[in-house]
């Protein structure tokens, strides 16, 4: 890994870290496992958030370094999502395999969670340069993917919450700006 991409790095490992230490210290509140599945679904939609800022950031300041920074972002953001979906499966569900099936079949919200992560599956598989020259110009239009992806996430939260809307409609707000920012004559 090049040497300026370190604190990215570094700063994709911060909440891993951080929940780490939570639970090391016994520090997570009264739920520890409810505080795990939020915070890892949080992170991964931030980073994807972050991953689908890069281009717009291109276009508008016409610096170009951060793209080299998307693959790892997108990729923080799998990793979360991974987390999210083991901690759901393992310590949630306690590989009640059954019920789970259940949730995913009966619970839209989890549905939705469902498809979200495995669009990010896919992207995280083909993220790499052999996928790149198999796929050709089918790689870019596979990895427009990760707007949907990330449609879904918020999707998945809206229906989810409760009562406190602010993050999932901020996390919708920031979504439509970079919408608008990519849209016609913009495409990468
Ligand atoms: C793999 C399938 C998924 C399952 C089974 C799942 C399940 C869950 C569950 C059980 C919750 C907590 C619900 C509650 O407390 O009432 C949750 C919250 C959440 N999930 Fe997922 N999820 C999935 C995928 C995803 C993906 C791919 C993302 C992001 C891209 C995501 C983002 C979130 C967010 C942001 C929250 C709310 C966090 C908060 O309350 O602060 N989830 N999810």
């Amino acid at each position: 890994m090049r040497l300026w991409k370190l604190p990215v790095f570094l700063a994709g490992m911060a909440p891993l870290a951080w929940l780490a230490w939570g639970v090391y210290r016994e520090e997570l509140g009264p739920n520890p496992v409810e505080y795990l599945t939020h915070a890892t679904g949080d992170w991964a939609l931030r980073f994807l958030l972050v991953t689908l800022a890069i281009t717009p950031l291109k276009r508008i300041t016409g610096w170009r370094r951060p793209m080299l920074l998307r693959r790892m972002l997108g990729l923080f953001s799998f990793f979360y999502a991974s987390l999210h979906l083991l901690v759901w499966l393992w310590l949630d569900r306690e590989l009640y395999w059954a019920g789970m099936l259940e949730d995913v079949l009966k619970r839209p919200y989890i549905t939705v969670g469902m498809l979200a992560f495995s669009i990010l599956l896919v992207l995280a598989l083909t993220s790499n340069a052999f996928s790149m020259r198999r796929l050709g110009r089918n790689w870019q239009r596979l990895h427009r993917l990760a707007y949907g992806a990330a449609a879904l996430g918020i999707l998945h939260y809206l229906w989810l919450v409760k009562a406190d809307l602010l993050q999932p409609l901020t996390y919708l707000g920031v979504f439509v700006l970079l919408m608008l920012l990519r849209m016609p004559g913009k495409r990468n």
